[in-house]
């Protein structure tokens, strides 16, 4: 028989029971979820369905995760989280590797959280300031890092407008602006002290950037405090809202927004409701509103009030305190469920909110707070585990073992929330390994490593960035896309027209097979010298070649005079040397390099489109330069053959290279000019008939830029050198990367550093400010690694200033900046070729050879070069397809390329795909 009071306590039991079941899960249902969150997640990365999508999924701009290189001295901001915080943060590399923090914890009052945009920031820089002081770093201009723990929308690490505030926070005039901005500004406002904000940055990607410090599998990063969310590290293939295809780059899920759309209205209770309806955002992270610390206890404290107007709890009395929203801190949520029998203590947390209440009381309100959190963690898990399944799908691997950084108090105080979170990664992704890392304090430590890979390539604090930007290594892959995007413009007849990359066939269909003899003189036109060659190649018993070369003068007054003057002292000059060699009345065949942009349509035809670099002879773009030539040398009655072939220096730098290597496809020069040369397939040569084999492009990719696409990197002294350029506007990439240019604007940013007081104390002289007279090849003297600074002492001498060691110094490392953007430039572009010849072939490995030459890269210290090889490198790192295969293959062929591929050998060539003569090995340099 069962007594009246068991029977109500039954009942009661039942109904709690009835209630909790909403908040529990089966497995089944949480797989659901995950299913559902890989939907959202795709339709986030998708550019069609993007902008529906209810996690946002926002790329974050963060492209490598720390290698231990990393240092220097930051100050990082981290606002969004249960604190605002400034910090210094000190990384050291090498042996000592460590990061040291200092930092004070400051409060935002509520009426600030949620006043105007102005009074939050002004409050911020406030708090900078007293902390600056407090740490007696006022006057120093420190690189900063900011953790911004809401949605932004970036399109660089030290851009991002906030999409919508989320948590405590609604200050007015922020949502759509940019936050860096409204920090500078604040800054500017106060004008007490400058930074240099060089990132913004979640605290999921701050968490996964310290965590992955110490443990290179970490790939993810977790929030389980105050809100909820995760970044991961994401194929950029698939990050349809960013240009790009190459490598990888976090993507800030903001998964807390998931739901937004309905999609999990089945397991919403009816408290999820209310708390939403109560909140700051209503209708907004319906997924962070269930699985967050600033929500689960709201969540606790609207069951704990059903129950108890249902009499089942508190003998049905709704205290004032119980009826405040807040009240009911997640914090109490872990005490409580820490001490699993001591009643004793739950009692005295009731008390402490004076709900008044049993021991049976307090039991329920363990179970209520028991379901509220379980439900949390499964989620997270459920989430994680779509997360982790779909890293693996985009790696192809059967087993995948990844580390989760993590932070939030949400995961370090509650006692059970890891280990169901775990538990249900587990479960629900049973092909991955999941290792999950505590990453304590980690977005404040996350954005200064972010602000230090940021600034890796940037340089010294004297010279704050002024040439790389945004951040280097983004940069090369994103130029590494464009370029090849241009490449295809080129090549299609619809698109040529307006592209910007001329892609010129050639009308050279082979690389020469070594058989290659006979007997001719080449021209070559275009580089730093004029010179005429005479080459003989035979093949009996041992290959020789015997070689007459002349170097002539062609004066600026010819360059930029009458074209038919510059012609006819081409052809006086070949006269001469014919005259000097004694073959005035031999008909040598001729081959013609003419390093320019020319439109052919035949092999010995060239219609100059463009003159670049230092010529600028009148009458003679639009014209055929092969016939300009012969009616030049007609004119003075020299005996010669007709000119066989008018080549690209690029081309006879492949055709040579291609004599000895038969891998060799690509030639580049990189010299007074800059330009590239590779074989294509026929069929994709949409402006020559014919499908069949392949012919060589000369790419002309010095105009690279000439449509703005390269107007991100450019500086205001890439500016500067083109408005002073005989070609404005024209050639733009060229201009950032070739011998003519180089020198000038390692002058322009000496003379910008003096004025700043950064160099020879701020003295200026005449020379410093003349144009020309800091040439390219004191950039490679200065850069010597031995005599380099003895160098600069003399070249900065003879410019009238008296440099310190310091300035030595200082000059030293703006040469290798301007250098080393050069290579970086050049190896990107390079690497887009490679790309698209292997994709022609569809090789999964691709072994080619490319064929070098051009002043700047045989008088240059040799290491930059090597370097440029290691950034192929790495703009290939991300593609894990042809990561196994390109770069080391490169890396070998640009070390063998470094012997100089002479001029006058290649014009040797030039002439032997016509007439297959010859050309040889075993050459005397
Ligand atoms: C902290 C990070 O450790 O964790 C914050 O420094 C982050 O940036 C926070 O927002 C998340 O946890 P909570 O609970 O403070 O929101
Ligand atoms: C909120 C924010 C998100 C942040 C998370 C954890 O979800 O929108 O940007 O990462 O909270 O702090
Ligand atoms: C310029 C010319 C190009 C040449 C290059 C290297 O870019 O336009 O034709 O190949 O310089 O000399």
């Amino acid at each position: 028989m069962v007594t009246a009071v068991a029977q109500r306590l039954l009942s009661q039991r039942k109904q709690v029971d009835d209630t909790l079941a909403h908040f529990s899960l089966n497995r089944d249902q949480l797989r659901v979820v995950r299913d559902k969150m890989r939907v959202e997640l795709e339709r986030g990365l998708r550019k069609d369905s993007h902008s529906s999508a209810s996690v946002k999924m926002l790329p974050a701009f963060v492209f490598q995760t720390p290698d231990g290189t990393e240092r220097g001295k930051y100050l990082a901001l981290d606002l969004g989280g249960t604190n605002f915080r400034v910090l210094v943060v000190k990384i050291r590399s090498g042996i000592r590797k460590s990061v040291r923090m200092y930092n004070k914890i400051y409060a935002i009052p509520h009426e600030i959280m949620q006043g105007t945009g102005e009074e939050l920031f002004d409050h911020i820089v406030h708090c900078i300031s007293d902390f600056l002081d407090y740490m007696g770093m006022k006057n120093t201009r420190l690189p900063l890092g900011f953790t911004f723990s809401f949605p932004c929308r970036q399109t660089g690490i030290d851009k991002g407008s906030l999409v919508s505030w989320t948590k405590g926070f609604k200050a007015t005039d922020c949502e759509d602006h940019d936050v860096v901005d409204m920090l500078r500004d604040a800054i500017k406002r106060r004008n007490e002290f400058d930074l240099d904000i060089v990132a913004v940055v979640n605290d999921t990607v701050g968490t996964m950037m310290t965590c992955a410090y110490e443990d290179s599998k970490c790939e993810i990063g977790l929030i389980a405090g105050t809100g909820s969310n995760v970044c991961y590290m994401e194929d950029m293939r698939n990050i349809e809202t960013v240009e790009g295809d190459e490598g990888q780059m976090c993507v800030n899920t903001e998964w807390g927004g998931f739901g937004e759309n309905g999609c999990i209205e089945d397991i919403r209770t009816k408290f999820d409701r209310e708390v939403d309806e109560g909140s700051l955002n209503s209708g907004k992270q319906r997924f962070e509103k269930m699985t967050s610390g600033m929500y689960l206890g709201e969540i606790v404290r609207q069951i704990l009030i059903d129950l108890t107007k249902r009499g089942l709890l508190f003998r049905g009395r709704i205290t004032e305190p119980l009826k405040t929203r807040g009240i009911f801190e997640t914090k109490f949520l872990s005490q409580i469920e820490r001490f699993i029998s001591t009643y004793t203590l739950i009692i005295a947390l009731m008390h402490l909110q004076s709900l008044g209440s049993t021991c049976d009381d307090s039991i329920i309100v363990k179970e209520v707070c028991g379901a509220v959190s379980h439900r949390a963690a499964q989620l997270c898990g459920a989430g994680m585990a779509a997360i982790v399944e779909k890293i693996r799908e985009n790696r192809g691997l059967e087993h995948l073992e990844i580390t989760v950084g993590v932070d939030g108090t949400l995961y370090k105080l509650h006692p059970h929330f890891s280990r169901v979170l775990k538990d249900t990664v587990r479960d629900l992704a049973p092909k991955c390994t999941v290792s999950f890392v505590l990453s304590e304090d980690g977005s404040g430590k996350g954005a200064a490593l972010i602000t230090a890979v940021a600034r890796r390539y940037c340089g010294q604090h004297r010279l704050s960035r002024p040439l790389l930007q945004p951040p280097f290594d983004y940069t090369l892959l994103e130029i590494m896309s464009r370029f090849r995007r241009e490449l295809e413009k080129g090549l299609s007849q619809d698109t040529n027209p307006t592209a910007t990359v001329k892609m010129l066939p050639t009308f050279v269909r082979s690389i020469p097979d070594g058989t290659e003899k006979g007997d001719f003189i080449a021209l070559d036109l275009g580089g730093s010298n004029f010179r005429i060659l005479r080459v003989k190649v035979s093949h009996e018993k041992k290959q020789t070649v015997q070689m007459e070369t002349e170097i002539y003068d062609t004066p600026e007054d010819i360059i930029h005079g009458s074209g038919t003057r510059l012609f006819d002292h081409v052809a006086e000059c070949l006269g001469d040397f014919m005259e000097k060699h004694k073959i005035k009345d031999k008909k040598l065949p001729v081959g013609f390099t003419f390093s320019f942009p020319c439109a052919q349509t035949k092999l010995d035809e060239g219609i100059l489109l463009t003159w670049t670099k230092r010529f600028k002879a009148s009458g003679v773009e639009g014209m055929d330069v092969v016939k300009l030539l012969n009616k030049a040398i007609k004119k003075r009655g020299v005996r010669f053959t007709d000119i066989m072939a008018v080549v690209n220096d690029t081309v006879g730098t492949m055709m040579t290279c291609g004599f000895d290597d038969h891998r060799c496809e690509v030639g580049i020069i990189i010299g007074t000019g800059t330009n590239a040369c590779y074989m294509e397939e026929m069929r994709h040569i949409e402006l020559v008939e014919g499908d069949e084999g392949r012919m060589c492009i000369n790419t002309e990719w010095g105009a690279f830029g000439d449509d703005g696409m390269l107007e991100d990197i450019r500086t205001d002294f890439d500016r500067d050198i083109d408005r002073g350029s005989l070609n404005p506007g024209k050639q733009l990439f060229e201009k950032m990367v070739s011998g003519m240019y180089m020198g000038e604007l390692v002058r322009l940013i000496l003379v910008k550093m003096a004025r700043e007081g950064l160099l020879f104390e701020g003295r200026i002289t005449p020379e410093l400010l003349t144009k020309g007279k800091f040439e390219t090849k004191h950039i490679s003297a200065i850069e010597k690694s031995k005599e380099g600074l003895s160098k600069a002492k003399e070249i900065l001498a003879r410019l009238g200033v008296e440099p310190s060691a310091d300035d030595c110094i200082a000059v030293q490392h703006v040469c290798a900046i301007v250098s080393f953007r050069s290579a970086s430039l050049v190896a990107a572009t390079l690497a887009a070729i490679l790309t698209r010849l292997k994709d022609n072939k569809h090789v999964p490995r691709l072994k080619t050879t490319v064929g070098i030459d051009g002043s700047l890269y045989k008088m240059h210290p040799q290491c930059v070069w090597c370097l440029m090889g290691g950034v192929v490198a790495v703009a290939f790192a991300g593609i894990s397809l042809i990561y196994s295969s390109l770069p080391v293959c490169l890396l070998g062929t640009l070390g063998v390329c470094t012997k100089p591929f002479a001029g006058w050998y290649q014009n040797a060539m030039s002439a032997s795909f016509s007439r297959k003569v010859a050309a040889a090995k075993g050459l005397p340099w």
